[in-house]
């Protein structure tokens, strides 16, 4: 048995939400930790560093998607001549919605752009660069948690009488979620919008298992700098004794259900102190914490699971080799 040792006293103050989900996580029985802790800013950075790999497919294909068809997705969702403002949920650096935003504004000359994300300095940067690059568009911020429920409905931005509101939710980011928690999502967007509003969903299909693989388990190893980045975050932020590379990056195609498993593996048998908890976590060689899910959908899945929050079917676009798919749904 390994044993690790407490580490200097914390500068920052805790953030309670990341101690109680990291406790509950390393106490459950298989241990779990939630996806969204992969993004501090060193995350926030490898995970950009990801989409430019050439194993990650996802973000090249749906940026070609949007480059391809972002224009007929404006007139299909301002159908009738309408004027749209935009939302968009998850935005970070809101690098593939600049595509959207100028077909936008080719349209109408101005638009309203409301991205919405946990990380205030995303958003900061975001808007800066995109004032900047596509005049036209006046961009508002909200910083906001859109993943967890408040009970009611989503409060987007607001915006003008007459207005349609476009929310954007691409990226694949909904796959994420469990398929419940994902038809919960859709259904508190819809209770935000209007009848007329739309939405615009990307989300990753079910594809061969070796080129799903290798997306998670790049060659030069950045998706496992990213995964293990979340033992080096718990260290830095709740005073955690791991050895990251005590752990191996494991991915996982789960066939019968539809989804790429992101585990850590640890390498040896060890005890490890979890200073700021007033813990010590147990694993055996071999043991994993499971740290994400990815869904991929099947064809037409997309299409149910917007039907059954509230939305008709708009319009939907791919790429030739059908490896990912962009969804406009109108809320009825
Ligand atoms: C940001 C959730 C879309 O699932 O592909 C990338 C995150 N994890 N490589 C995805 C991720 C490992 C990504 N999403």
């Amino acid at each position: 048995m390994r044993l690790t040792a407490a580490s200097p006293a914390l500068a920052e103050p805790i953030d309670e939400r990341v101690a109680s989900v990291v406790h509950e996580g390393l106490t459950a029985v298989p241990k779990r930790l939630p996806p969204w802790l992969f993004y501090d800013a060193e995350g926030s950075r490898l995970f950009e560093a990801i989409t430019a790999l050439p194993e990650y497919y996802l973000t090249r294909t749906e940026r070609g998607i949007l480059a391809a068809h972002g224009p007929a997705m404006m007139a299909q969702a301002a159908a009738g001549g309408a004027r749209l403002r935009i939302a968009e949920l998850g935005a970070g650096s809101a690098e593939k919605t600049r595509l959207l935003l100028r077909a936008a504004v080719e349209r109408q000359g101005e638009v309203m752009y409301a991205p919405i994300d946990v990380s205030a300095s995303a958003l900061d940067a975001a808007r800066r660069r995109i004032e900047r690059e596509i005049p036209g568009v006046h961009v508002t911020p909200l910083v906001m948690d859109y993943t967890h429920s408040n009970g009611r409905g989503l409060e987007l931005a607001p915006g003008p009488d007459g207005e349609r509101m476009l929310v954007l939710y691409i990226g694949s980011s909904i796959g994420n979620f469990e398929p419940n928690e994902s038809r919960r999502l859709l259904r508190r967007l819809r209770v935000g919008m209007k009848p007329g509003d739309s939405l615009l969903l990307g989300v990753d299909l079910v594809k061969d298992g070796a080129l799903l693989l290798a997306a998670y388990n790049d060659a030069t190893g950045v998706t496992e700098a990213f995964n293990k980045n979340l033992l080096a975050r718990l260290n830095r932020e709740l005073g955690c004794a791991f050895d990251p590379n005590a752990f191996a990056h494991r991915a996982v195609w789960n066939e019968a259900e539809a989804r790429i498993e992101i585990y850590l593996e640890s390498r040896v048998a060890q005890r490890v102190r979890l200073a700021a908890l007033d813990l010590d976590v147990e694993f055996a060689e071999g043991e994993t914490i499971h740290t994400e899910n990815s869904y991929k959908y099947r064809p037409g899945q997309a299409e149910t699971m917007l039907a059954e929050a509230g939305f008709r079917p708009a319009g939907a676009w791919s790429d030739a080799r059908g490896w990912f798919s962009v969804h406009l749904a109108e809320a009825e």
